[in-house]
């Protein structure tokens, strides 16, 4: 195989915003079918990127048994993603799909634990660890000893809004800087956290978050998630041996070392662009998922890795209070 034959489940906001694109980008990827309930959606998705009428469905698992895929993005809200996920994978089909795996932890590993028996590839899309401003600092920070702190802060402007899809949106959205933080450090080993609700109060939801992670290998990591915040704010500090990164994702990064003037690099300088298709790592995410297939390797957010993150949030949401 030297292409990938894709088809897609799902063409709503985030699947034409960033995977469509990319997949049609990716020359290593061909863009075969396309399913969506929404006719509307279906055809204006299918008419943008030139898929004929007799390869668009409304019925999924027709598309499963009547096109010759590789490998199904399935990119639709964490409600109903399980059942679709686990009949693409009995399918014997490698899968993407977009954050969370699922609404909870159980979810996460029945769909791990399928495409491990199926030996197919998998991958998530945590995108802020394919960032290259997040890549370029970490591996700064990586050559000198593994770190020993690292700081994640992800706040946003919700007040009077409510969380995504009536969910925790610790698991549907905090959770990228929660895989952040094991993608830094490791192996969770103890978590203390503070979960709470301030200013207002949110059906299934909190809207404050504080965490301290302890880690394998003598490494804390600590969490901070305001979402009655003042606005939109993303932020990282890898702290390691003689050296921090300081990353405003995805803008730019700061690396300190001691004794030597502070770089600053910015995502414009690393991949010529602002799109934050390619900045926020959308692009790459696609690209190491495509690869990994074509070179039989596992994607670095596969389930599995994935199912860990969702375990991880249900240990910091334990301390949830009533
Ligand atoms: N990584 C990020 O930064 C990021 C940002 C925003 C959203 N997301 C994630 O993206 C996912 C999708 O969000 P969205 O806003 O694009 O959703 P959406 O509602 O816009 O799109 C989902 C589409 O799936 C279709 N669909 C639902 N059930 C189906 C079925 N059984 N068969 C075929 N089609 C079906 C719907 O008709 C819809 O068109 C969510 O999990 C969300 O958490 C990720």
């Amino acid at each position: 195989m030297n292409v990938v034959r894709v088809g897609f489940i799902g063409a709503g906001s985030m699947a034409n915003a960033v995977h469509y694109p990319s997949i049609v980008e990716l020359k290593e990827a061909q863009l075969v079918a396309i399913c969506d309930l929404d006719e509307e959606r279906l055809n204006s998705t299918a008419e943008k990127y030139g898929v004929p009428k007799e390869q668009r469905y409304t019925d999924y698992r027709q598309m499963l048994e009547r096109e010759d895929l590789d490998a199904i993005y399935v990119i639709m809200p964490p409600m109903g993603l399980k059942p679709i996920v686990l009949d693409c994978l009995r399918f014997g089909k490698h899968v993407f799909i977009e954050k969370p795996i699922g609404c909870t932890s159980e979810d996460a590993w029945a769909m791990a634990e399928e495409a491990e028996r199926r030996k197919v590839k998998t991958c998530v899309g945590f995108n802020r660890r394919y960032a290259p401003v997040y890549q370029y600092a970490k591996a700064k920070v990586f050559e000198f000893d593994i770190p020993s702190l690292a700081f994640a802060e992800f706040h946003k402007d919700m007040l009077g809004q409510g969380p995504y899809y009536g969910m925790s949106i610790l698991r549907t959205d905090i959770i990228h800087v929660v895989d952040l933080l094991r993608d830094l450090l490791g192996d969770p080993i103890e978590v203390y956290a503070h979960v709470w609700s301030k200013y207002e109060r949110w059906e299934n939801s909190h809207n404050q978050f504080a965490a301290l992670i302890r880690f394998e290998g003598k490494a804390v990591g600590i969490l901070a998630a305001s979402r009655t915040s003042g606005s939109r704010y993303e932020r990282f500090e890898i702290h390691g041996k003689g050296i921090s990164a300081y990353i405003r994702a995805p803008e730019q990064a700061e690396i300190h070392r001691q004794g030597a003037d502070i770089e600053i690099v910015t995502d414009e300088q690393l991949v010529k662009t602002t799109d934050r298709r390619i900045t926020y790592g959308y692009f790459e995410e696609s690209r190491h998922f495509i690869n990994c297939i074509l070179q039989d390797e596992l994607p670095i957010t596969n389930f599995t890795d994935a199912a860990k993150t969702m375990d991880l949030v249900e240990r910091i949401e334990k301390f949830a209070l009533p």
